[in-house]
């Protein structure tokens, strides 16, 4: 997942990768002499250099290369899960320049009224893992729901449910959590676990079931669970822990 093999590749492209501006403003740095690989000053910005052997400074600082960000954003609603959209704010408008120059996207799709776990990384081999379909990564939400979730409910998740399209899903764990009475009725808060991601999955597991999603979370994806310290809207970098736990996880089956 780091990428240690990596060859060398040319300075003013390595510090653009890690966010010290374009290669004119690195040609700029290097015309300044603030720039050193090894000690020595550097005299063309398109010099190769090894990511990892090589010590390179900018103006004193020393550059720590990382090819891949992997970022835990707790999702607010009113976001979409997209790179860019014409009208929409996207969970990118949600980060700082110091990690947008990474060009991180969301790993699979949470809706725009769904809140909770999701993951933002440029590590395409990852994403991919993660995503495929033959891995059945589990993931775990918590949701508000309109009537009565019961027994019935949660038999007919583990055998699966036709969605509206005609597709049955795989078995799913649902379990209850709470029930409240409301004026408007029943309302049941759940944990369900799935193993699949089908468009809206969620939602029309239980429409299929006669019932309504008025709130949802995602709380964890395969072995990351949102950080009960992230506020809504909030991110971080994952912790050596967590990427531990994916590359055991996902890369090294
Ligand atoms: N299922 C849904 O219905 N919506 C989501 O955002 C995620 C899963």
């Amino acid at each position: 997942m780091k990428g240690q093999g990596k060859q060398t590749q040319r300075l003013d492209k390595l510090l653009t990768h890690m966010g010290f501006g374009s290669r004119s403003d690195i040609k700029r740095q290097v015309k300044q002499r603030n720039v050193t690989v090894n000690g020595t000053v550097v005299k063309d910005s398109g010099m190769q250099v090894h990511p990892y052997r090589d010590r390179i400074e900018v103006d004193g600082e020393t550059v720590s290369y990382k090819p891949f960000i992997y970022l835990m954003l707790h999702k607010p609603p009113g976001v979409i899960s997209a790179t860019e959209d014409v009208r929409e704010r996207t969970v990118l408008d949600l980060l700082d320049e110091e990690e947008r120059h990474f060009s991180p996207f969301p790993v699979g799709r949470l809706d725009k009224d769904t809140e909770g776990l999701l993951l933002l990384t440029n590590d395409g081999k990852l994403a991919h893992e993660l995503l495929s379909p033959r891995r059945h990564v589990p993931k775990t939400y918590e949701a508000t729901v309109a009537g009565d979730v019961g027994e019935e409910d949660a038999a007919r998740f583990t055998e699966g449910v036709e969605l509206d399209d005609g597709y049955v899903t795989m078995p799913a764990q649902l379990t209850l959590l709470s029930k409240k009475q409301a004026e408007e009725g029943t309302l049941s808060y759940i944990s369900l676990v799935i193993h699949e991601g089908k468009f809206h999955q969620v939602k029309r597991m239980f429409e299929a079931v006669g019932k309504k999603v008025l709130y949802l979370k995602r709380t964890e994806m395969g072995p990351l669970r949102l950080d009960p310290e992230l506020p809504i809207g909030a991110y971080r970098e994952l912790n050596e822990e967590e990427l531990a736990l994916l590359s055991r996880g996902i890369l090294e089956e």
